[in-house]
């Protein structure tokens, strides 16, 4: 992990810092990811100074060279399965959600991706013969949907199901949550989840899961018209990335939703398409489509991953969580 402060590295003085991270380039490792002319615009230097700066937040942060075959799988040795506890959602993952990766789950508004989210934030606690990864959880709840006493509930079922005692104020000490108001917002909080990652690397129950529940919805609110889609795509697309950072960082698992519209919206075009397109296509590692069943059922539909068939599964939505069909 990277404690270098971005005042550490060289050129960069008490008013360069400043705008920097007035601009949200609040970390060695933003710095390092930044092109000359974005940091040179943002802090008024030139662009060569620029180019200095970029190269030792690089040479700090330990970002963007080649890695060997063997290097990667070594990495990939310590992939992590958090089960959602269902069982053949969980056959169709291959054993589980992988860590290091992004999951995206698409579905229409109260198909379950929230209850998907609040279901893994719990699970993610259980020890890792009992399908959790014995870590925290990491929520940035963008339509203030978490709902504590569904944990409970939840909690609760679990408790039921393997014939133990959990404690339910004892998971929900291990959840943190935290409201993003906008788009902006939002990104920043990634980077404070990923301090909040750092100080608990060391702890009993290191970060293992972030949630963003609903990846798209500030973005979609606040990006409107086909002028400004280019513009979004690019941010979300940054966005993406350092997500994905977070998820190699700490070998966490990252769920990010997405809903999709019922009816055709004319700013969104084809309605059976997730909003963010393409980009987001290409950088989710694996993508469920979610769509509601008769009652609390649910139909869950692989449709992309690097290395497992599509598929489909079938759960069910009960007060203690969700649970085979
Ligand atoms: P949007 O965020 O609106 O796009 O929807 P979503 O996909 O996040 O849906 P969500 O996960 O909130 O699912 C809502 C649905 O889950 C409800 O319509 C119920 O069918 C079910 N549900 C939610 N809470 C409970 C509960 O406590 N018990 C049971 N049995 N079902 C629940
Ligand atoms: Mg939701």
């Amino acid at each position: 992990m990277n404690e270098t402060s971005i005042e550490e590295l060289p050129g960069i003085g008490p008013a360069t810092a400043e705008k920097l991270k007035d601009a949200g380039f609040n970390s060695v490792e933003a710095i390092a990811v930044a092109s000359p002319a974005e940091l040179a615009g943002t802090a008024e230097i030139g662009e060569s100074t620029a180019t200095k700066i970029i190269a030792a937040a690089r040479k700090s942060a330990d970002v963007g060279g080649f890695e060997t075959g063997d290097a990667i799988l070594e990495r990939r040795k310590d992939v992590g399965r958090l089960k959602l506890g269902c069982e053949e959602v969980d056959l169709m993952m291959g054993g589980g959600f992988e860590t290091q990766a992004i999951t995206e789950v698409y579905g229409e508004f109260g198909c379950g991706k929230t209850q998907i989210a609040h279901q893994l934030a719990v699970n993610v606690q259980l020890p890792v013969d009992m399908g959790g990864l014995n870590g925290s959880a990491v929520m940035i709840d963008t339509e203030n949907t978490f709902r504590p006493d569904r944990i409970e509930q939840m909690v609760n079922g679990l408790s039921d199901r393997h014939g133990m005692d959990y404690d339910p104020e004892e998971f929900l000490r291990h959840i943190h949550v935290a409201r993003a108001y906008n788009s902006n917002h939002q990104i920043l909080l990634t980077d404070t989840a990923s301090e909040l990652a750092n100080s608990l690397i060391d702890t009993d129950k290191p970060v293992r899961l972030l949630i963003v529940d609903s990846l798209t919805a500030h973005f979609r609110a606040e990006y409107v018209g086909r002028g400004t889609l280019a513009d979004r795509q690019q941010k979300l697309n940054k966005h993406l990335h350092a997500i994905m950072r977070f998820a190699d960082l700490n070998n966490a698992m990252v769920l990010v939703t997405n809903q999709v519209m019922s009816k055709p919206d004319a700013f969104f075009g084809d309605p059976t398409k997730p909003i963010g397109g393409h980009i987001l296509g290409h950088t989710s590692t694996f993508r469920i489509y979610l769509r509601k069943s008769k009652g609390d059922k649910r139909v869950a539909k692989l449709v992309d991953s690097p290395n497992l068939p599509d598929g489909e599964a079938l759960f069910t939505v009960t007060p203690g969580g969700l649970v085979d069909d």
